[in-house]
């Protein structure tokens, strides 16, 4: 199918759903003006950007369905699962929660449940959840979120649980509305899927193989963002690296294109990107990141594990030199890079000394931030299935040990810039106290700072650096740039 011919056809979607929006706001009209009070929705993300990003989509429609946000789970009319499917953590909390769910709903049958999301790409869920969670009305995977109006409507005077779960593959839908989070910042999707079949990955079973969005629709979008005051945009795939490999030959680009592209955007200050895979990664991505004066000096390059043995058993791809290589050439080409990462700890077969060569990486890299997971076995990839998986308890020890390296390096990363003079996106004021204002500086590193107040948000400001933590930055308010 033509590209064009796409975007014709997720109009047209699009527009279908709007019906069904409008049918259900008027039904919650009709609710308020009756009972004086609002319909509630409680949505709960799990998982990654592309979930959170998924989600302010799905608030958007709900907003537009005239539903209030609830402020209990209990006591909303409509609770929503966004789940995620990497780690099993995750996927018992949400059992947990529907379990729990039961009862509520035994006392008010006329409350809502739908779970979606990744988890739901996975036939052995959705049959435990037929079997086992009654109570559900509405089962939904990731390909169809634009269909959730229609959907929710067509679980009204309906008995039975409605399952609407796609193919992996699904296309490309544009033109979703979105809920942004943050006035400031927003998620760009630039590709969905994933092709690459980590062995212990369940992301390309569950989010299907990679599609690219066209980069005209990826620019108009972030004009509007911008044109709605957004500063900075994060361009979200899994594998970003690779962005474009699927365009039709007379609109391929290339990442690297794409972010100079980006970068020519008016009125936006600041661009960031995830994930990049090691393996893909192109020197003219980090001569795009040094080039472009609104690309962060901020690179997340997950590398798993620095044994090239075991990285060859996750099928990444590439060697903890290759590795090392990416690290030692985007130091020397841009000045000030900060750089994040994912270890995992635990993997099938993995030796003590495969751990050395993990903290090797770490010491050698000098992370200012880094994730670590445990290996977490997931049905139906490759690594479930292998031999030799690691005992809980020796996981456990392997984890602190690396946990304490990672840490110790970010805290000495964070002392760097004790008295120094940093440049923040001001975001908004600090959670816990109304008269502290928080960003971010261009490394990704959050600042808390005081002297300034919520007239700042959105504003560049350099803040004055006066006590350094292991994960934030306190400072004092020294100019307001721009
Ligand atoms: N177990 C633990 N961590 C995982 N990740 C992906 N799959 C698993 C798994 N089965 C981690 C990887 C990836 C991050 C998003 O989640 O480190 O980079
Ligand atoms: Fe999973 Fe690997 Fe794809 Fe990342 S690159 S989503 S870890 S399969």
């Amino acid at each position: 199918m033509s590209e064009r011919k796409q975007i014709e056809i997720s109009k047209e979607k699009i527009e279908e759903q709007d019906k069904f929006i409008e049918l259900l706001h008027r039904t919650n009209e009709d609710y308020f003006n009756k009972s004086g009070s609002r319909k509630t929705y409680s949505l709960v993300t799990y998982g990654c950007q592309m979930n959170e990003h998924d989600s302010e989509m799905l608030i958007s429609m709900l907003e537009s369905m005239g539903y209030a946000r609830s402020i209990s789970e209990d006591k909303a009319d409509l609770v929503i699962y966004n789940t995620c499917a990497v780690r099993e953590n995750a996927e018992l909390k949400v059992y947990g929660n529907l379990g729990h769910l039961k009862s509520v709903k035994k006392n008010r049958p006329d409350m809502k449940i739908a779970v979606c999301g990744c988890m739901m790409q996975q036939p052995h869920v959705v049959e435990e959840i037929k079997k086992k969670y009654r109570h559900v009305d509405l089962i939904f995977g990731t390909h169809n979120l634009y269909k959730f109006p229609q959907l929710l409507s067509d679980t009204f005077g309906r008995e039975k649980m409605l399952v609407d779960v796609w193919d992996v593959d699904g296309e490309v839908v544009e033109g979703l509305k979105s809920d942004r989070k943050f006035s400031v910042k927003a998620f760009v999707n630039i590709m969905y899927g994933c092709n690459n079949f980590c062995t212990y990955c369940i992301v390309p079973y569950t989010r299907g193989r990679e599609r690219s969005r066209l980069p005209e629709d990826i620019i108009f979008e972030i004009k509007e963002l911008v044109s709605n005051g957004v500063k900075e945009v994060t361009l979200l795939g899994q594998n970003v690296n690779s962005y474009g490999k699927t365009l039709e030959e007379s609109k391929k680009i290339t990442f690297a294109q794409l972010l100079r592209e980006v970068n020519e955007i008016e009125g936006i200050e600041r661009i960031r990107f995830m994930t990049s895979h090691p393996k893909d990664i192109s020197d003219e991505v980090i001569y795009a990141i040094r080039d472009c004066d609104k690309v962060c000096e901020f690179l997340h390059l997950p590398f798993q594990s620095g044994s090239t043995a075991l990285l060859k058993k996750m099928n990444r791809h590439y060697t903890k030199e290759d590795y090392l290589n990416i690290i030692k050439k985007a130091k020397s080409e841009i000045p000030n890079i900060a750089f994040s990462t994912d270890i995992m700890i635990g993997f099938p077969g993995e030796t003590d000394a495969d751990i050395d060569d993990t903290i090797d990486v770490c010491e050698e890299t000098r992370y200012d931030s880094a994730f670590t997971f445990i290996y977490s076995k997931r049905t139906g990839t490759p690594a479930a299935r292998m031999e030799n998986q690691i005992p809980e308890d020796v996981k456990h020890q392997r984890f602190d040990r690396v946990l304490e390296v990672v840490n110790r390096i970010s805290a000495e990363k964070n002392e760097e810039y004790d008295s120094k003079i940093v440049e923040v996106l001001v975001e908004g004021s600090s959670k816990k106290y109304s008269d502290i204002m928080t960003g971010k500086t261009r490394q990704n590193k959050t600042v808390n700072f005081t002297g300034g107040g919520e007239d700042l948000v959105g504003k560049i400001v350099n803040i004055l650096i006066k006590e350094t933590r292991s994960f934030s930055l306190n400072g004092e308010l020294v100019e307001i740039i721009r």
